[in-house]
């Protein structure tokens, strides 16, 4: 059994980048780089809920993926659909719950449907909470903060006088979980693509040069034992 690191963050943030490149290396199409990755999702999950990490967001559909071809959109939206329907009783019995952010209305209904009865199935699970960011933009959730904040003022429900971080914070679509404190990203990229923007303002980040599909546990382990030796000041001394 793997040794358990000190100093544990509650909520690591995962960008997976790398599928295209680790096809291309191996001469395979794209899509099966995204199914290796898919792939890869379950050990880097198992782990998490048995160390006793508590939130796991991972970026598995950009905004900015639907400008991808078609055929690759359509591979995605299958592998998540097939990726769901496969895991969900696991999660549920390792009492893992399933939650989701983004614009979840642009994805195909068929995915949408088995989303939500993927979450209603790990509903009561009280391990780790795993987070699918989908069809998911930093700058769009922001903007629709924006709006529900709007709202909530029209309907006489607060006063501006009562804007300030905290409360806009409630008005995102991460309103129900802390802040990630450890931002992974794989194949060495230096860059947030829009991801989780106004909530990574103090996450620590790590940067591996490993493609997603070939990122595991020991890689988690090692991005674990980085996060607990820096020292976060949080803008203090
Ligand atoms: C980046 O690789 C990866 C994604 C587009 C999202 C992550 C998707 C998976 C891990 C597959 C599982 C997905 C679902 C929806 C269950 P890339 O194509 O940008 O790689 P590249 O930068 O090397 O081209």
């Amino acid at each position: 059994m793997a040794s358990t690191p000190s100093n544990l963050p509650c909520h690591v943030a995962v960008i997976m980048d790398g599928n295209g490149r680790w096809a291309k290396e191996r001469g395979l199409p794209r899509t099966e780089g995204h199914r290796a990755g898919a792939e890869k999702i379950r050990a880097i999950v198992e782990e998490c809920n048995r160390l006793g990490i508590r939130y796991l967001t991972l970026y598995a559909f950009s905004a900015e993926n639907w400008r991808r071809p078609q055929n690759e959109i359509r591979a995605l939206m299958a592998l998540l659909e097939f990726f769901l329907k496969r895991e969900t009783s696991d999660l549920a019995r390792n009492g893992v719950r399933l939650q989701a952010i983004g614009r979840l209305h642009n994805l195909p209904e068929s995915c949408q449907r088995q989303l939500h009865a993927s979450m209603e199935a790990t509903a009561g699970g009280t391990g780790l909470t795993l987070v699918l960011a989908l069809s998911y933009g930093g700058r769009e959730e922001i903007v629709d903060g924006i709006k529900s904040l709007f709202r909530h003022i029209q309907e006489g429900h607060a006063d501006i006088a009562m804007l300030d971080p905290e409360f806009f914070s409630k008005h995102l679509y991460t309103r129900y979980y802390p802040d990630p404190d450890l931002l992974i990203r794989t194949s060495g990229e230096m860059r947030l693509s829009n991801f989780l923007l106004w909530q990574l303002s103090y996450a620590e980040i790590v940067i591996t040069r490993k493609f997603w599909p070939d990122f595991g546990q020991e890689d988690l382990h090692a991005a674990l034992e980085e996060f607990a030796s820096r020292q976060r000041r949080f803008g203090g001394v």
